[in-house]
C-alpha cells in the first residue's frame, strides 16, 4: 500500500463519518486522496478536508476502485453489502458496524489494546462497540495487573451513539419542552429529553440487549480473554456526546485502590481524574471532543471479592468510533508492504 493512500469514508455525512474526516486531518494521518461516499440523499454536498472542498459521490458499487482504505460508518446493512465490494477492489475495510465484529476471520481491535491482530485481516477489520472501547480502556490495564474474572456495569449512553437523527431529536425536544409545546418523537420510542431510557438496540429472547450483550462478546474478543464475563444494563441519557460507564469489577488477586490507580495513570488513551474531595471526576459534558478517555471514582468494591468500582467516561464519536479507526488505519501503515492490501489473503483464522 501506498504511504500516501487513498482513503474512502463510507458515510461521511453521519455522525461519525465528520468526525472522520477531522480526525484524519487533526492526527495528519497521510491521506494521498480523500473519497467521500454517503447514500443519494448526499450526492452533491460539500465537505472540507485540509481546507479542499470536496463533492460527496453516491456510494456505488465502482466507488472502490483505486481506494486503498476504507473506513465504513454507513450502519451494517450497507456494511455486509458494501465491504466486501471494496475488499474485492483491493481495499482494506475498516468497519464501525457490528456487521463483521464477531466473524473469527476479522480482527476486531482497539489499538491500545490488541493492535497486534491488526495483520491477521483478510481485508476487513472492525471497529468495536462504542460503550465496549470506552469502558475496556480501563478495564483492559487492570485486567493485565489483576486479571479480571467479570464485570456488573450500567452505561449513560449519549444520543449522538444513535447518530445524526437523535441529535436533533434530543434539541428538538428541548425546544418543545421549553415552548410547552407536544413533543414529537421519530428516533427512541419514548422522550429522551429530561428522561432515561433502560433501552439500547434491540431486546434479545433472555431480556438482556443486543448492545448489553457486546461488552461481553466483544471484550473477550478483544482481551483475548474467553472467560470474560459482563453483566450491563445500558441506558440512553439526554446528554449530546460522550458515553459514561460505572463498573464493578471483580479480578482473580487482590487489588487495592492505589495500586489500581498507578496501573490507571499509565495506561495509553486514558487520563485519571479522581478527586472526589474537589468534586473531580470524569464528565461526558467535558470529554466531548477529548480524544483520550478518563476514569475516576475508584473504590474498594464492597460487595465484591478483590473487587474495584469506578467510572469511565468517553467520547464515543472518536475513541469508540472515529479516532479508533483512524489509529487502525495508522496501524495498517506500519504493516510491512504486502499485509496492506486485501489481494493478499493467506493468514489464519483468528480465535477468540
Ligand atoms: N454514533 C456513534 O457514536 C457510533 C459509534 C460506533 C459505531 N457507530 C456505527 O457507525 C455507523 C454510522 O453511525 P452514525 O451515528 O454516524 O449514523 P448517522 O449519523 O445516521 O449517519 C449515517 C451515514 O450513513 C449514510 N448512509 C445511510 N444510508 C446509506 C446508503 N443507502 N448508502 C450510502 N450511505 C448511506 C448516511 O448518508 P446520508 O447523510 O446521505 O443519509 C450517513 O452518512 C453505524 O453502523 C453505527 O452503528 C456509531
Amino acid at each position: 500500500m501506498s504511504q500516501k493512500p487513498h482513503v474512502a469514508v463510507v458515510g461521511a455525512t453521519g455522525a461519525v463519518g465528520i468526525e472522520m474526516i477531522k480526525t484524519l486531518e487533526k492526527r495528519q494521518f497521510p491521506v494521498g486522496k480523500l473519497t467521500l461516499l454517503a447514500s443519494a440523499r448526499s450526492t452533491g454536498k460539500r465537505l472540507t478536508f485540509r481546507g479542499e472542498t470536496i463533492t460527496v459521490k453516491e456510494l456505488t458499487k465502482d466507488a472502490f476502485e483505486g481506494v486503498d482504505i476504507a473506513l465504513f460508518s454507513a450502519g451494517g446493512g450497507i456494511s455486509k453489502e458494501f465491504a466486501p465490494i471494496a475488499v474485492k477492489a483491493g481495499c482494506v475495510v475498516v468497519d464501525n458496524s457490528s456487521a463483521f465484529r464477531m466473524d473469527d476471520t476479522v480482527p476486531l481491535v482497539i489499538p491500545e489494546i490488541n493492535a497486534g491482530d491488526v495483520k491477521l485481516h483478510r481485508g476487513i477489520i472492525a471497529n468495536p462497540n462504542c460503550t465496549t472501547a470506552v469502558a475496556l480502556m480501563a478495564l483492559y490495564p487492570l485486567h493485565q495487573a489483576f486479571g479480571v474474572t467479570r464485570i456488573f456495569a450500567s452505561s449513560y449512553q449519549a444520543v449522538s451513539g444513535t447518530g445524526a437523527k437523535a441529535i436533533e431529536e434530543l434539541k428538538r425536544q428541548v425546544d418543545q419542552t421549553v415552548k410547552g409545546q407536544p413533543i414529537t418523537k421519530e428516533v427512541y420510542p419514548h422522550q429522551i429529553a429530561f428522561n432515561v431510557l433502560p433501552h439500547v438496540d434491540s431486546f434479545l429472547a433472555d431480556g438482556y440487549t443486543k448492545e448489553e450483550m457486546k461488552m461481553q462478546n466483544e471484550g473477550r474478543k478483544i482481551m483475548h480473554h474467553p472467560g470474560f464475563r459482563a453483566s450491563v444494563t445500558c441506558v440512553r441519557v439526554p446528554v449530546y456526546r460522550a458515553h459514561s460507564v460505572a463498573i464493578s469489577a471483580e479480578f482473580e488477586r487482590p487489588v487495592t485502590v492505589e495500586a489500581a490507580r498507578a496501573v490507571l495513570k499509565k495506561a495509553p488513551g486514558l487520563q485519571v481524574i479522581d478527586e472526589p474531595a474537589k468534586n473531580l471526576y470524569p464528565q461526558p459534558l467535558f470529554m466531548a471532543e477529548q480524544d483520550d478517555c478518563a476514569v475516576g471514582r475508584l473504590r474498594r468494591d464492597c460487595a465484591l471479592e478483590n473487587g474495584l468500582a469506578f467510572w469511565v467516561s468517553g467520547d464515543q464519536l472518536l475513541k469508540g468510533a472515529a479516532l479508533n479507526a483512524v489509529q487502525i488505519a495508522e496501524e495498517l501503515l506500519k504493516l510491512p508492504t504486502g499485509k496492506t492490501s486485501s489481494r493478499k489473503q493467506a493468514e489464519p483464522a483468528l480465535t477468540a
